[in-house]
């Protein structure tokens, strides 16, 4: 992990020398250094639709040139209230970075929808999904499968009471803003009207890390996911540690640039070398390997768009298990845009080779002064 003192070194050499990586996008035209959501292109999955009717990304309008869209420039009232409630995730406990709350919050957003099952649904029986009953039922977090997110779900619990709105709307919120306090994040439609929670999610649906891969795609596609959204997905481990599967490790990252939203897990994962310090799950590295998944998985080796594009489809996807989706308003116009890698990295007349690397190296120096512009509210 990074020692505090290096971002602060970094932001005052940006005073000193104006080292600013990414230029002063408009919203309307924020490359280079951030960017809007493209829209998905279907990638996303190959035997499932999407859910909600898409959206323009975030950062539109009214944002004084950071990005981050302010309340006088809302286009639907309904989403009004939603940029507070934004301010409070990214701000009061994200603190704009990409630190152990936003990670948290990205696999708290799994562990609340990955409880869905298309089998109980047929079956008519209680249901899980991303309803937000991980906030509300005190037995749900306390299983040994969610270790590690007490923490989390007693800073985000408060919230829907203060501003009158459903679990599960707070909950699938800071799973959005968990990914884009992470720069390389994309911006995910987001959307808000999901009903409270009616049950505690029924128990042993989330998946063992330990389990052979069929089993692990079978309980993908139980929720509706496809092996290419399945291989999508476990790229949120790009900003993820553990905690509990190896104690004596513990915490250790699943990358080696765990502050960052890029598709190093990847490669890293699939390398025949453990990169030092780093720690990987056994579902991940068979995900690699594997015969039925590896096809799907290469497809983010190195392609940081594809995957941020893809991942933006599967985790919104993944925000609407069980969700009746006739009711919901799109609120994706509150969103920050999405800090675009691309112009903070080392330039490649830096490298030895000087060919392109698969995974470039992040100066930290531009990183610091992006956060610094396009998280500025929130520090
Ligand atoms: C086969 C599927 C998956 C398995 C077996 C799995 C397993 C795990 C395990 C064992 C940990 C470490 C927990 C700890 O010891 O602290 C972890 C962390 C994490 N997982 Fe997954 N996971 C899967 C899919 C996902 C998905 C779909 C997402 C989100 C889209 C996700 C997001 C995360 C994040 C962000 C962390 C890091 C949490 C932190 O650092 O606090 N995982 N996962």
């Amino acid at each position: 992990m990074r020692s505090l003192s290096v971002p602060v070194l970094a932001f005052l050499l940006v005073l000193l020398f104006g080292v600013v990586a990414p230029a002063s996008g408009s919203p309307h035209n924020p490359s280079p250094g951030a960017m809007k959501r493209k829209g998905g292109d279907g990638g996303g999955g190959d035997d499932g639709g999407n859910g909600g009717d898409g959206g323009d990304g975030g950062g539109d309008s009214g944002d004084g040139g950071n990005g981050i869209p302010t309340v006088d420039g809302a286009k639907n009232p309904a989403c009004i209230p939603w940029y507070a409630i934004r301010d409070a995730i990214m701000g009061g406990i994200y603190h704009g970075r990409c630190g152990d709350p936003a990670r948290a919050a990205v696999r708290l957003a799994f562990h609340d929808a990955g409880t869905f099952s298309l089998a109980l649904e047929a079956a008519g029986l209680p249901n899980g999904g991303a309803d937000g009953s991980m906030l509300v039922d005190p037995n749900e977090v306390l299983r040994a499968e969610n270790n590690g997110l007490q923490n989390i779900v007693s800073l985000l619990q408060p919230l829907p009471v203060q501003f009158n709105v459903t679990p599960g709307d707070v909950l699938h919120l800071a799973g959005v803003l968990g990914v884009l306090a992470c720069p390389g994040g994309p911006v995910i439609n987001t959307y808000i009207g999901r009903k409270a929670p009616t049950n505690i999610a029924p128990d042993g649906l989330l998946p063992n890390t330990n389990s052979p891969v069929p089993v692990l795609t079978d309980r993908f596609a139980d929720m509706g996911f496809s092996i290419r959204e399945l291989m999508a997905l476990i790229g949120a481990h790009t900003a993820g540690k553990q905690r509990f599967v190896n104690l004596a490790l513990a915490p250790s990252s699943f990358d080696s640039t765990v502050d960052i939203w890029d598709v190093r897990f990847y490669s890293e994962t699939q390398s025949s070398s453990l990169v030092a310090g780093t720690f990987r799950l056994p579902s991940d590295v068979n995900f690699s390997h594997n015969a039925t998944t590896q096809k799907d998985y290469n497809r983010f080796v190195g392609k940081q768009d594809d995957w941020g594009r893809e991942y933006a489809d599967a985790h919104e996807k993944m925000s609407l298990l069980g969700v009746d989706q006739t009711t919901l308003t799109d609120c994706t116009e509150i969103l920050p845009l999405s800090i675009d890698l691309k112009d903070l990295a080392v330039s490649s007349s830096d490298s030895d080779s000087g060919k392109q690397p698969t995974d470039p190296v992040i100066d930290p120096v531009k990183l610091e002064a992006a956060i610094q512009k396009y998280r500025s509210i929130w520090l």
